[in-house]
C-alpha cells in the first residue's frame, strides 16, 4: 500500500477520534520487552500529534514481582489481585511511581511528547477505600481472604486530567489510590483504568497485555474470542476460563460499558503498532467486549 492510500484510508478514523479522549492501559506484561514498550509509547505520542487525547494508566506486575523477590518476598495473588502487606505496599509504590511511571514519561519525552506523571493523590484524582476481606471458594472450599492494602475506587476527580489534556500533556497514571486519611492503596491497574475512563467519558478504552485477547484455551492462540458480551464474560469467569489478571480486566471493561463507553478492547501490546492498527484501521484486533 502506498503512503497516500494509507493516510486516506485512515481518514474516517482520524475524523472519528479527533479530540477524543482515549484511555490506554499499558500492562506491566505488555512492556517486559523494552522494544515493545518503546513502540507502544511512540504510537501513543503519534496519536497525540494526530489530535487525539491519550491518557495512559500503567501496570507493573513483573517489575514488582522481581523487586519483591530481590527483597526476599514471595508475591501472592487471589482472584488476579496482589495480596498487599505493609512491605509490599512500599515496594509497589517505589516500583510503580519511582520507576515505571518515570521511565514512561521519559520515553514520551524522547519521542517529542510532553508526559506528566500522576498518581491517585495528585489533584485528588483517585480517592480509594480499602477492599474488605472476602469469602471465596478455592477448589471447592470456602476460604476467607484479606487482600491487605488493596483498594477500590471510591471517587474519581478527573479535573486534573482535563486540565493537562487541554494543555497538550499526555497524563501517565500509576494506579495508587489514597484513602481519606491519605493512606496509599494498591489498585489493580485495569480497575483504575476502567474507573478513570468512565469518569472522563472516554471514547475508547484499550487494555494492552501480553496475550492476543481473551482465549478459550490459554495455550491455543487460535482460540481467541474476538467478541464477547457481558453475560459471556460472567459465564467464562464462573467456568474458570477467564482467570488471574484477566478477571480485573474483564470486570473493569464491564464497568466502562455500563458507563456508556462503547469501545472496549483487550489487545496484545507486543504486536507491532497494535494501538495504531486498532484505532486507525477497519480491522479490529484482540477481544472486543460489548454490552449485549
Ligand atoms: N482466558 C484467558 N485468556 C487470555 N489470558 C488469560 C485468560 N485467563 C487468564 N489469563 C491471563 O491473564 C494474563 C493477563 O493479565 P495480567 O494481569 O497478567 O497482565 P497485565 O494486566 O497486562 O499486566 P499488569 O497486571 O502488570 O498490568 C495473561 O497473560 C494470562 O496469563
Ligand atoms: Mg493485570
Amino acid at each position: 500500500m502506498d503512503i497516500g492510500e494509507m493516510f486516506t484510508d485512515a481518514l474516517p478514523w482520524l475524523k472519528k477520534y479527533r479530540d477524543a479522549i482515549i484511555v490506554i492501559k499499558v500492562g506491566g506484561h505488555a512492556m517486559v520487552d523494552s522494544e515493545a514498550r518503546n513502540g507502544i509509547i511512540k504510537d501513543i505520542v503519534t496519536l497525540r500529534y494526530m489530535g487525539m487525547k491519550p491518557v495512559i494508566v500503567h501496570g507493573g506486575g513483573p517489575e514488582i514481582d522481581a523487586m519483591m523477590k530481590k527483597l526476599g518476598k514471595t508475591p501472592s495473588f487471589v482472584s488476579g489481585l496482589r495480596v498487599t502487606d505493609d512491605e509490599t505496599m512500599d515496594i509497589v509504590r517505589m516500583v510503580l511511581v519511582g520507576k515505571v511511571n518515570t521511565d514512561l514519561v521519559a520515553l514520551i519525552s524522547r519521542h517529542g511528547g510532553k508526559g506528566i506523571g500522576l498518581k491517585g493523590i495528585d489533584g485528588n484524582l483517585l480517592l480509594a477505600k480499602k477492599k474488605g476481606p472476602e469469602r471465596i471458594t478455592v477448589e471447592g472450599k470456602d476460604v476467607d481472604v484479606d487482600y491487605g492494602w488493596v483498594g477500590e475506587t471510591e471517587k474519581i476527580d478527573p479535573d486534573i486530567l482535563f486540565t493537562m489534556l487541554e494543555k497538550g500533556f499526555i497524563p501517565v497514571i500509576s494506579p495508587i489510590g489514597y484513602d481519606r486519611d491519605g493512606r496509599a492503596l494498591n489498585i489493580n491497574a485495569d480497575t483504575a483504568a476502567g474507573d478513570i475512563a468512565a469518569s472522563l467519558k472516554a471514547v475508547s478504552l484499550l487494555s494492552l497485555t501480553d496475550v492476543d485477547g481473551i482465549l478459550m484455551d490459554p495455550n491455543d492462540k487460535a482460540s481467541l474470542l474476538s467478541h464477547l458480551n457481558i453475560m459471556d464474560c460472567y459465564d467464562l469467569i464462573k467456568k474458570g476460563v477467564i482467570s488471574k489478571g484477566m478477571i480485573p480486566k474483564v470486570l473493569s471493561s464491564i464497568t466502562v460499558l455500563n458507563a456508556g463507553i462503547e469501545s472496549v478492547r483487550i489487545i496484545n501490546g507486543n504486536v507491532k503498532h497494535a494501538v495504531l492498527l486498532e484505532l486507525l484501521t477497519e480491522k479490529g484486533i484482540g477481544t472486543q467486549i460489548v454490552k449485549e
